[in-house]
This record gives structure tokens, sequence and C-alpha cells, in this order.
């Protein structure tokens, strides 16, 4: 079953579309626009579009580019309503996979769009197969096994697929930057430069040399004609780092080179065509100041085709242990040391911490740390005050528990508590997992459907 939809402002043609092919055993939706087809597009991705040309509000051609740079591997066919096979093949150069013209017979039709999805699955097969050739490990150093990071790198492998703008948002030291690299290695870019420029670093008079280039003897200084960083990012990645500080005079600049994909250099009359893919990063609320008047909607708009949240750390405590340890291993080498583990009481602390400055700040903590630390693990001493300073929440189960002002992710923290409590009941039982189970008041099998959902290791007897 494919899910395909059909955009149509004909009411009779939308029917009899529909009608062929739930026949057919396809789940189908219906736009009655241009518009409407667009908004669907963003809400979910389709294996087949079939869109009308010819429509009120929103044209055809504007389905087709939308679709096209959202999902690129989806087939999309245009129909048009006389025989104007001119913009049909217009279609067609804009990536559009056939055309009919109507009206036009159901068999003839139904052959061209088998061969589309046929197309369409040999395609997402192939993908299937690399991703799990790559796995995760192509996710290089990013962390996380929280459902809200697994939901963030979920996002990152499917909008790596496509040219689509980026905007990534979260606090100062959640990621931002890590996450727009992944953006670019996962996609087929990755060969292509990776550049970032943090536009509140540059004072605003260098700011568009620095991002467009110039002529050589256009200002004081310009000895010699210096190429850009959306130039010298063409065929890769730019990602625009604190895109919320940017003047307003370069925000319309900026507008003018996402929508014609061209640039010009400082004192150049010539427009260059540059294909970059454009990732921007903010730990402001841009959408307030877009709605204030602080930032361009326009540009907004622009900027945000998709955007990827990162939460604060304090919201998935569950990513800190796995976290700490590998910024654990990570110093413990540099440093020359070889402290190997996180004392129970150190971990209990920074469970608790409310690390306001994220991953950077639980990063430093460890550095600091392993600096610091004389025994083979990281003991409470080896950590700063203000994390000593927090009391460490009861461990008894079920009972102290606060639920923390910010939330938590319950999901992962249950998962947590089972692991923890499964893995000291079957140490304590030396792995015989029936008395582990009677210990933990569950069934035999109870306990290996957990030690399954866990992906715990399942070694020993039964
Ligand atoms: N999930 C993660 N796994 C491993 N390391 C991480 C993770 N998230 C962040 N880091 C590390 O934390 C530090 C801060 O990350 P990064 O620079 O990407 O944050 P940022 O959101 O861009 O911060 P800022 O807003 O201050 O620029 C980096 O050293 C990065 O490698
Ligand atoms: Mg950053």
């Amino acid at each position: 079953m494919s899910r395909i939809l059909v955009i149509d402002d004909e009411l009779s043609m939308r029917e009899l579309l529909e009608l062929f092919f739930l026949r057919e055993g396809h789940a189908i939706d219906v736009a009655a626009d241009g518009s409407e087809g667009v908004r669907r597009l963003h809400e979910q991705e389709y294996d087949l579009v079939i869109t009308d040309l010819r429509m009120p509000r929103t044209h055809g051609m504007v389905v087709l580019e939308q679709c096209r740079d959202l999902y690129p591997e989806t087939p999309i066919i245009v129909m048009t309503a006389f025989a104007s096979t001119e913009t049909a093949i217009q279609a067609m150069k804009m990536g559009a996979y056939d055309y009919f013209t109507k009206p036009f017979k159901l068999d003839e039709v139904k052959a061209v769009i088998d061969k589309a999805l046929e197309r369409r699955q040999l395609v997402r097969e192939n993908r299937k197969l690399r991703a799990e050739l790559h796995g995760r490990q192509r996710f290089g150093g990013i962390i996380g096994r929280s459902q809200r990071m697994q939901d963030v790198f979920d996002l990152v492998r499917r909008v790596a697929r496509t040219r689509t703008n980026v905007l990534i948002l979260g606090e100062s030291g959640t990621g931002k930057e890590l996450i727009a690299r992944a953006i670019h290695d996962q996609s087929d870019r990755r060969e292509k430069p990776f550049l970032v420029i943090n536009c509140a670093a540059i004072p605003e008079n260098l700011l568009e040399s620095e991002l467009f280039g110039h002529k050589k003897g256009t200002f004081t200084g310009a000895t010699a004609d210096k190429e850009g960083l959306f130039k010298a990012a063409d065929g890769g990645t730019l990602l625009l780092d604190e895109i919320g500080e940017l003047p307003v005079g370069m925000q319309v600049k900026l507008l003018r080179v996402l929508q014609e994909r061209k640039v010009k250099a400082v004192g150049d009359l010539r427009e260059v065509a540059v294909d970059v893919r454009v990732v921007a990063a903010t730990n402001r609320d841009l959408e307030t100041d877009a709605r204030t008047g602080s930032f361009r909607e326009d540009l907004y708009y622009r900027l945000n085709v998709i955007s990827i949240e990162l939460p604060p750390l304090r919201e998935r405590p569950t990513d800190i242990p796995l976290l700490a340890q590998h910024f654990l291993e990570k110093y413990s080498t540099e440093f020359g040391k070889a402290i190997n583990e996180i004392d129970p009481d150190a971990m209990q602390l920074l469970l608790a911490y409310p690390f306001s400055g994220n991953v950077r700040e639980l990063e430093n903590v460890i550095e600091r740390a392993v600096a610091l630390e004389e025994n083979d693990r990281v003991t409470e001493r080896s950590l700063p005050d203000q994390v000593r300073r927090r009391p460490p929440p009861s461990s008894d189960a079920g009972s102290g528990l606060q639920l923390p002002d910010q939330g938590i992710d319950l999901e992962g923290v249950v998962d947590d508590v089972e692991r923890r409590l499964i893995g000291q009941a079957l140490d304590r039982t030396g792995g015989r997992k029936k008395e582990a189970a009677r210990l933990l008041g569950i069934s035999f099998r109870s306990l290996r459907y957990r030690l399954d959902k866990l992906k715990m290791k399942d070694e020993g007897d039964a």
C-alpha cells in the first residue's frame, strides 16, 4: 500500500482518482487547491503526488517545487487540462516524473503510476540498506538515548536527504553546531565543504564581504578579490550561527540570496549562482522576534522550512550518564589518565544538577574532574562546588521522587529505573533469571520481555 496525494481543484477529478486508488488498495489524501496541497506536504511524506497545474491561488508548479525540495525521492506526476504540452514539458524539466493530459484513460494512468511507485520502492530499499550499513556511528560523536534525542536523530536523517533550509533552535550548549554538522555529513553534500559563520561575532560592515565576497579596491583594505563564504561553500552546507543577531540590513540581502540562489560580491555587478544548503542556528526565540518585528518575518519563514529543536539537558536526564561517560573517556585519553568510571554518588549529583549550560557545561565539569581526580574513578571530591551543593535525590524506589519544574522524559526515566533494578537483581543472583524475577516480583516471562525491550544483554541461563 502506498500513500498518495491528489491535488486538483476539480471535484470530479478528485473523486475519480480517489475511487481508482482506493480500489488499487492505496491510502489516498486529496487537496482541493495548491495551498492545501502544500500544507499536506508539510504534514507528511507521500509515496506519490499527482497535481493539477492550473489551479486558483497556488499553481501546481509551486506545489511541484516545494515537494521536490522537501522530498526529492517522491515522484510527482502533473496533469494539464488541455493539450498544453509546453507547460507539461516545463514541469518535467523542473523534476516532475511524468505528466497526463486530461481527459485520460485510467488504464494508461495506471501503468505510469505503477512504474513510479515501483521506482520509489527501490530507492527506499536501497536507502534502508545503506542506513543499516552505516548504522548509528554515522552520527559520529553525537550521544543521546533519550526519546527526545532519538527523535532529533530521526529528523536529522530525514532532513539530510533534502536540500531545504533548516533552522536549529536550542539553548546554548545543547549541540546545535554538532547537529548542523551531522545534517551535512549525512547528506550527499558530505564531500563538499561545511562552513560556519557566527553572525554575532563579525562587525556589521564586514559581514557582507565575509558572506558574499568583495572585489579588490572596493574599500580600504580590500587589497585583493575575496571569495565569500557562500561561494566557498558551493555544493556544500553553510551554518549561519546566531542568526538572530544578523543586522537588519543583512537580513534583506540574505533573503535575496536564499530566493535567487545567486550571490553578488561587494563592488561586483555580476551575480554568480551558488548551490548552498543553509542551516541557521540560534538560542533566541526567533518566532517571537519575527512577530515583534526585530527579525524579518519573510526571512524567518525562508530559513524555517524545517526546524529542529534541541531540548535542554535538564529535560533529558537519561542522557546524562551516557554523555558523562563519553566525556570521561575523551578526557582520560587526552590527559593520559586511567579513570574509567564515575562513582555512583558523583553520578547522583550530576543527575540532580540542572546544567543551565547544557552539554557544554557537563563536558567542562567532567574535564575538570578528570584533571583533578587522583583516584581511578571520578568521585564527589573532584566535582565543582555548584554541583556538589545540590542534595542527591532519594534513591528509594517509589518514595521521595520529585518532578522537576522543567519536567522530565518519563519513558526514559522509567526505563532507566527498570534497567538499574533489573541489573541489581541479576548481579545479586549471579545472573539467574528465575531468582532475579522473584526478587523483582515479576514473572520469568515478564523479565525476559523487559530484558529484550531494554536491550539488556541476555547472558547466562534461563
Ligand atoms: N549530544 C551530544 N553528544 C556529544 N557531545 C555533545 C552533544 N551535544 C553537545 N555536545 C558537545 O557540547 C559542546 C557544545 O556543543 P555545540 O557547540 O554544538 O552547542 P551549541 O548549541 O552550538 O552552543 P552555542 O549556542 O553556545 O553555540 C561541544 O563540545 C559538543 O561537542
Ligand atoms: Mg554554537
